[in-house]
């Protein structure tokens, strides 16, 4: 795989910084233009919630904090259309010009999160209705409907008073679209939608009823509007259409919006969207949301305690997969927040080396939440960097080293991002499905995910984690922790990979079920278990863990197990369950075989039964990436070092082709010092460039090294 492909995907918005970037090298100094830094530090501004005389000083203080990019306006709509049809966005145009003069670039939100009181009491129909039946009020937010038409035409059209005023302007560089889209509305007219959107799906009632086998229970529906809008549970494919209608609305909610923005913006202003729920969260299908985006964002946030390296990571590399190409934080903590249980403050270092991670997992951007608090409100006590007298808070001078060292690194990162040998398959629909069904309450698809994450992640291997649906060509492994639904089609193109080479392994659940959320006929894993020539008899949640021991190593199956049969002469047994005693499904799983694995065509498909203990899964882990040829570059890392890489085409030589570049991250996000043996030469580019065979780090430290790629 050449750069050149890898990039092809980030088309649009990008190619022309490359060109740009490239002439500046290799260490930059004088001030670049804010709309063409490749890497920024930034934080969330609100210039509608102060005097207009306080605007330069706050700008200032960023300025010498090297922040480069403010997102602005995302809740200003009362501010910019105080009544119907009343425009004021002079105020804005002066608050964009005077980030300009600080060499600011700025990202404008449609305010559409939060509607205008005026709005909502002429036209309640806007407001969203929980599952309750309860209408939300005026006087925080999301209190909007997000099925109701009316409302989507009052955001069409401030989206595009906004982007006839700023479309061509210069120190506009994107526009978020909306806030966190979170709740859904459950209101007759909403309800209404939902059957109709069925009825398209389906077309007839008898392929409803067929595949949604509503003969259980006397379901059967015989007109559309008999179907309930699901608010608690119920038949398994009616949730889970839910949750497309759910992702088709949110969809369609954010389409009235780019594409009036699109229509008015020049195409170098990118569109995207911040989506929140710490990464993780699933009330609509994100690859969805993206499809229609130039970026994808998100908003990065710990809560209570501290950064998670692992679940951090993971959900980096989950973002990057939304559009498989480098994205965005939009919003990240400034040392606390306020809505956790306890809002803790990161340790001295934490926010910088948290800002590193996510570059080093392909950010192009982080901006921070927020740069002060307003006065009143129900954030005033959330993180920010400078108080309430308008000076810079403790956490100002760290955010400050921050924004230097991206600015000196902006030009060795341009052009560069995470490539990796190894995928994770991601299935929103599949994670609802277990979700809606999780017949033991113990298995958290995030912790089975970072089961097989973490090993990986430990060796310094990029990982990245895609859509179950996204081309594996590129992979030498791809894992699929809990791919629950796999249909014909899946299938088909999951054993196009391995007769090609791939090294596919299944984990616990993969197959059970069928893209209406049914039962497949065939056992686990389904449509592919000819091809695996085995697969599982029984599955069972376990109460206990249960020993397991084979050719990969020996321990625990926890949480979930599943008896597997082999049919296959050809089937190896890589994993056994022992003979076990009391309350661990006692007799069932006695020396059956818990995983299994065979050669395909030119690759190798595995079937893994069991969530397994770290440690054992570190050395069966260990084994898929030996049969796959994936080799990690970095000797064992101290457990609280992370390594992150990036490459690009060579800064250099760009002519000679393909050569390539790395540049790593690496990150001490441990308490003692670490000291890690390099795998060649690197230079030091946050220190003068001198080159290192070793790099020595303090607690929270960070080096950025630059090598030639292999
Ligand atoms: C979310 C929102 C912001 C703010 C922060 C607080 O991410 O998008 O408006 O409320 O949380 O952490």
């Amino acid at each position: 795989m050449t750069v050149k492909t890898a990039f092809a995907s980030m088309a649009g918005w990008r190619s022309r910084r490359v060109a740009l970037a490239l002439v500046a090298m290799p260490f930059l100094c004088g001030p670049v233009p804010a709309q063409s830094r490749a890497l920024q530090l930034g934080a969330a501004w609100y210039p509608e919630q102060w005097p207009e005389s306080r605007w330069e000083q706050d700008l200032a203080l960023m300025e010498q904090a090297h922040l480069h990019v403010v997102r602005v306006g995302e809740f200003a709509w009362s501010r910019m259309e105080p009544a119907e049809g009343r425009y004021d966005l002079d105020w804005l145009e002066r608050a964009v010009r005077l980030a300009e003069k600080h060499h600011i670039a700025v990202v404008l939100g449609t305010p559409t999160d939060a509607p205008p009181a005026w709005l909502t009491a002429a036209h309640p129909e806007t407001l969203r209705m929980d599952a309750t039946g309860h209408l939300a009020e005026h006087g925080g937010r999301r209190q909007f409907n997000y099925a109701n038409p009316h409302y989507r035409e009052y955001c069409a059209q401030i989206a595009g008073q906004l982007a006839r005023r700023f479309g061509h302007d210069a120190d506009v560089i994107g526009w978020q679209i909306g806030n966190e889209y979170t709740d859904e509305s459950f209101d007759p007219e909403t309800k209404q939608q939902f059957q109709d959107w069925l009825k398209r799906r389906f077309g007839t009632l008898d392929a409803l009823n067929r595949d949604w086998s509503t003969a259980y229970w006397s379901q059967t529906y015989d007109r559309w509007d008999e179907i309930p809008l699901p608010t608690a549970g119920g038949n398994p494919g009616l949730l889970l259409e839910h949750r497309h209608f759910v992702s088709d609305t949110w969809r369609d909610f954010q389409h009235v919006q780019a594409e009036v923005v699109r229509k008015f913006a020049e195409k170098r202003q990118f569109i995207t969207t911040n989506l929140g729920g710490l990464g993780w969260s699933d009330n609509f299908d994100h690859y969805e949301i993206n499809d229609e985006l130039d970026l994808a964002s998100w908003d990065d946030y710990v809560g209570q305690g501290h950064l998670n390296v692992s679940r951090n990571g993971a959900m980096h590399d989950l973002v990057r997969g939304w559009k498989g190409a480098n994205f965005w934080v939009m919003e990240t903590q400034p040392g606390s927040v306020n809505w956790a249980p306890v809002n803790n403050a990161l340790d001295r270092g934490e926010t910088r080396a948290m800002a590193w991670q996510a570059v080093g997992h392909g950010a192009d951007a982080v901006l921070y939440w927020q740069w002060r608090s307003a006065l009143n409100g129900q954030e005033q006590y959330h993180g920010a960097i400078v108080g309430p007298d308008g000076e810079p808070l403790p956490l100002y001078a760290e955010i400050a080293q921050t924004g230097n060292e991206f600015e000196r690194a902006a030009a060795l990162l341009e052009g560069t991002q995470p490539v990796a040998q190894v995928a994770l398959l991601h299935s929103y629909d599949s994670r609802w499905a277990i979700d809606f069904q999780p017949h033991s309450r113990n298995y958290d698809q995030l912790d089975v995910l970072l089961g097989y994450y973490a090993p990986l992640r430990e060796k310094g291997l990029t990982v990245d984690i895609v859509s179950a649906e996204a081309p594996l060509d590129r992979y030498k492994l791809v894992l699929a922790p809990s791919l629950n639904l796999i249909s014909a089609q899946s299938a088909a193109r999951l054993l196009d990979y391995v007769q090609k080479g791939g090294h596919l392994v299944l984990g616990p659940r993969s197959g059970m079920k069928d893209e209406h959320n049914a039962l497949n006929t065939e056992r686990q894993p389904g449509p592919l278990a000819d091809a695996l020539g085995g697969g599982v008899e029984q599955f069972f949640a376990l109460e206990d863990s249960v020993p397991v021991s084979g050719a990969v190593g020996t321990g625990s199956a926890l949480v979930w197990a599943e008896q597997l049969s082999v049919r296959a002469d050809n089937d190896e047994v890589l994993l056994r369950y022992e003979k076990t005693s009391g309350g661990k499904a006692k007799g069932w799983l006695d020396g059956q075989p818990a995983m299994i694995s065979r050669r395909v065509g030119q690759g190798r498909i595995t079937y893994l039964g069991a969530v397994l203990d770290p440690t054992l899964m570190r050395s069966t882990l260990q084994r898929m990436m030996t049969d796959a040829h994936v080799e990690p570059e970095f000797s064992p890392l101290p457990s609280y070092v992370e390594v992150c890489r990036r490459v690009g085409p060579d800064r250099v030589d760009k002519d000679r082709g393909n050569n390539m570049r790395a540049v790593y991250v690496v990150i001490n996000h441990g308490e003692s010092a670490a000291h890690i043996a390099l795998p060649g030469a690197m230079r030091d580019m946050l220190h003068d460039g001198r080159s290192l065979t070793e790099v020595s780090l303090d607690p929270q430290d960070v080096a950025v090294l630059e090598a030639a790629a292999p």
